[in-house]
């Protein structure tokens, strides 16, 4: 059985490194809320990311690139005060780290203090380093993320799965190390061909969080409403739904509806 589960007050990047020595695989989920943080950490879930995917989730934009730094920070202040064991990661959003180091530090350092989590997520490699090093500079825990990075989105043209070609590959890894040398703490990497994700994660020594990259590697993360089945229209390869929550809501709220209607509800013992 694993050491790592509620007997554990918080899960910290060092047991995070801990768990790669130990071959014990980090379970890692988006959360966006306090209700849904609340039950996912009480399952037991490892790390939880306030991704920016909850520009999409959330807010109902066609892509992350929307999302601002107050609303990263309302989101994070939520899954924090539900968090009683995970770490939680906060995605810096677009535009709050790309143009200059300090502007990305003091972007950090807002979503540290107000927010109250544990540590921020930054997409890039080597074109980003100065602003990751002067973070981690700071005490700040950063988790990489290479690979498809949704924040460059209109450079890509696509959301096709990367680094296929040799030339690409070969910069994902050495931005992989890159990234290690600088100090982050963990690096996620989405939508690579399942040999390179491997290969990564056998030559960094932190640990290598995968979406869409197969299970060489140290753990994995899916956006929650994905793995839900809230969202419903969206269904690349990588996703295993464990639930269909859009029918199963929708079924609930038929029903309620129906109920009023009719006045069903509420019955006697509904009301005072
Ligand atoms: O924002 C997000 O949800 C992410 C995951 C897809 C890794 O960055």
């Amino acid at each position: 059985m694993s050491i790592h589960t509620n007997d554990i007050k918080r899960i910290t990047t060092h047991i995070l490194q801990e768990m790669k020595y130990n071959n014990e695989k980090i379970a890692m989920l988006t959360g966006y809320d306090f209700s849904l943080a609340k039950i996912i950490d009480t399952a037991g879930i490892d790390i939880i990311l306030v991704g920016d995917s909850a520009s999409n989730v959330m807010a109902g934009h066609e892509t992350t690139l929307p999302i601002t730094l107050d609303q990263m920070i309302y989101h994070a202040s939520s899954v924090v005060r539900a968090a009683q064991r995970a770490l939680v990661v906060v995605d810096l959003p677009f535009g709050s780290y790309q143009g200059n180091s300090k502007e990305a530090l003091s972007s950090a350092i807002r979503i540290m203090k107000e927010s109250g989590a544990h540590s921020v997520k930054m997409e890039g490699g080597s074109e980003i380093l100065e602003s990751i090093e002067r973070i981690l500079s700071a005490g700040i825990p950063v988790m990489g993320h290479l690979g498809l990075t949704p924040q460059s989105i209109y450079k890509f043209g696509t959301y096709v799965v990367r680094a296929k070609e040799e030339e690409e590959a070969k910069k994902l890894l050495e931005d992989a190390k890159l990234l290690e040398d600088a100090g982050c703490f963990a690096i996620v990497l989405e939508k690579i061909p399942a040999h390179l994700a491997t290969k990564v994660a056998k030559e960094v020594k932190i640990p290598i969080i995968g979406i869409g990259a197969g299970n060489g590697v140290d753990g994995q993360v899916l956006v929650l409403h994905d793995m839900l089945g809230i969202t419903h229209e969206f269904s690349p390869r990588f996703l295993r739904r464990y639930n269909n929550l859009y029918e199963e809501i929708k079924g609930s709220v038929e029903a309620y509806i129906k109920d009023v209607k009719s006045l069903d509800f509420p019955n006697k013992k509904e009301q005072y």
